[in-house]
């Protein structure tokens, strides 16, 4: 069939190829472009799913973004920082678990004690298990001599969304104040491969505002930059910020509206898939906010990567950046019993004790 043949184009498929995919509704030729995408996850990165255990450590932020739960602004929200020891401690758990690899991630920050911190603690967290622990760092915009001292001191990969690869929307989604600029986050991208980290970006899905061309637009993003891992999830609303406040009035927050966003985002996976073939994608905890077994339908629709929460119980209910964000009420064993049973589910196994990088980055290296 037509749609047979396009799903067997995959890496020569054309910007309309790729909007075509992203606009499937029938339920039959949308299995059969998960199908698709999974046989090439099956071929190109196995049947094979890595954790990367996610300690979010402070939830200060200095940006702004207009759909965040946490932005600077939102002063109902109780900011904290963890203890270095109790981060080390989680690091310990995460390793002696079998996670591969570990996610720093917090809110954005750009002063001197913050950039001595995160590297001081890199080093630490890289002498856990002799540096058996893969380490990824995600706190936003740096500088290229900030980004190449956590280099130096042992992170290897770094994940900053673009959010969408559209300046005119990216404009509409954050304040227009000189801080938060698409460009200076797209030159980030390039110091990060200039330095040698593999690279990971990602956008948010169904946002206001947002066409199916702007998403396929995302996907060339990902080639063009070529990009090694790939992290993005539907939009979700938080009660409390402008972008969630507007969405809710407009009234584009129905049931119909949350599963229509967590379709596009299980679309975007396998499109992604079908496109860059031989990259690490995750599913991202953001799908299942919307659906009980969304993160499961995007390992089936071709993620490769899960992110099991390891933040310490008493501050996971502190970093919300939407609403019904999953597993705020469980511990870290609790998750990762939680998500070998969704992976087993699916017909996959846990790539325990590896770092599970992206094959894509060996590629070209
Ligand atoms: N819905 C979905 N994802 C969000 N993020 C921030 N706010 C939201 C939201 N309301 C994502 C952004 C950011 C990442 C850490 O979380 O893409 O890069
Ligand atoms: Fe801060 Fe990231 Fe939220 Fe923006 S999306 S406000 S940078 S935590």
């Amino acid at each position: 069939s037509a749609l047979q043949a396009l799903l067997q184009k995959q890496e020569r498929m054309t910007r309309q190829d790729l909007v075509t995919l992203l606009s499937l509704t029938d339920p039959e030729e949308l299995q059969a472009l998960y199908d698709a995408a999974y046989a090439v996850k099956a071929e190109k990165v196995g049947r094979v799913d890595y954790y990367r255990g996610l300690i979010e450590f402070s939830n200060r932020c200095i940006k702004n973004c207009c759909y965040c739960g946490i932005r600077r602004d939102n002063e109902e929200v109780e900011r904290f920082d963890t203890v270095r020891q109790d981060i080390l401690d989680m690091a310990q758990w995460t390793y002696d678990a079998g996670y591969g690899s570990l996610t720093l991630q917090s809110g954005e920050r750009q002063d001197p004690e913050f950039i001595d911190y995160v590297e001081a603690l890199i080093r630490d967290l890289k002498k856990i298990g002799n540096g058996g622990l893969g380490l990824t760092v995600c706190v936003g915009e740096q500088t290229e001599e900030t980004y190449r001292r956590w280099f130096n001191a042992g992170a290897h990969r770094y994940l900053l969304r673009i959010e969408t690869s559209n300046p005119d929307l990216y404009a509409t989604l954050h304040p227009q104040d000189g801080h938060h600029l698409w460009q200076v986050r797209c030159d980030c991208l390039k110091m990060l491969r200039r330095i040698g980290y593999q690279v990971g970006t990602g956008d948010m899905i169904g946002l206001p505002g947002q066409t199916v061309e702007d998403l396929a637009a995302d996907i060339q993003f990902y080639k063009d930059m070529d990009i090694d891992m790939i992290g993005m999830g539907p939009y979700v609303v938080h009660h409390h910020t402008p972008i969630g406040q507007a969405v809710v009035a407009a009234g584009l927050d129905s049931e119909a509206d949350k599963l229509n966003r967590l379709h596009l985002g299980l679309k975007m996976i396998a499109v992604t898939r079908l496109y860059l073939q031989d990259v690490n994608i995750a599913a991202t905890t953001a799908l299942q906010a919307l659906h009980p077994l969304g993160r499961e339908l995007g390992l089936k629709a071709g993620a490769n990567i899960l992110m099991p929460i390891v933040t310490l119980p008493q501050f996971r209910a502190q970093y919300l950046l939407y609403d019904n964000k999953p597993c705020v009420d469980e511990h870290a064993e609790q998750c990762r019993n939680c998500l070998s049973a969704r992976v087993a589910s699916v017909g996959d196994r846990v790539g325990l004790g590896q770092w599970g990088d992206s094959p894509h980055f060996f590629e070209k290296n």
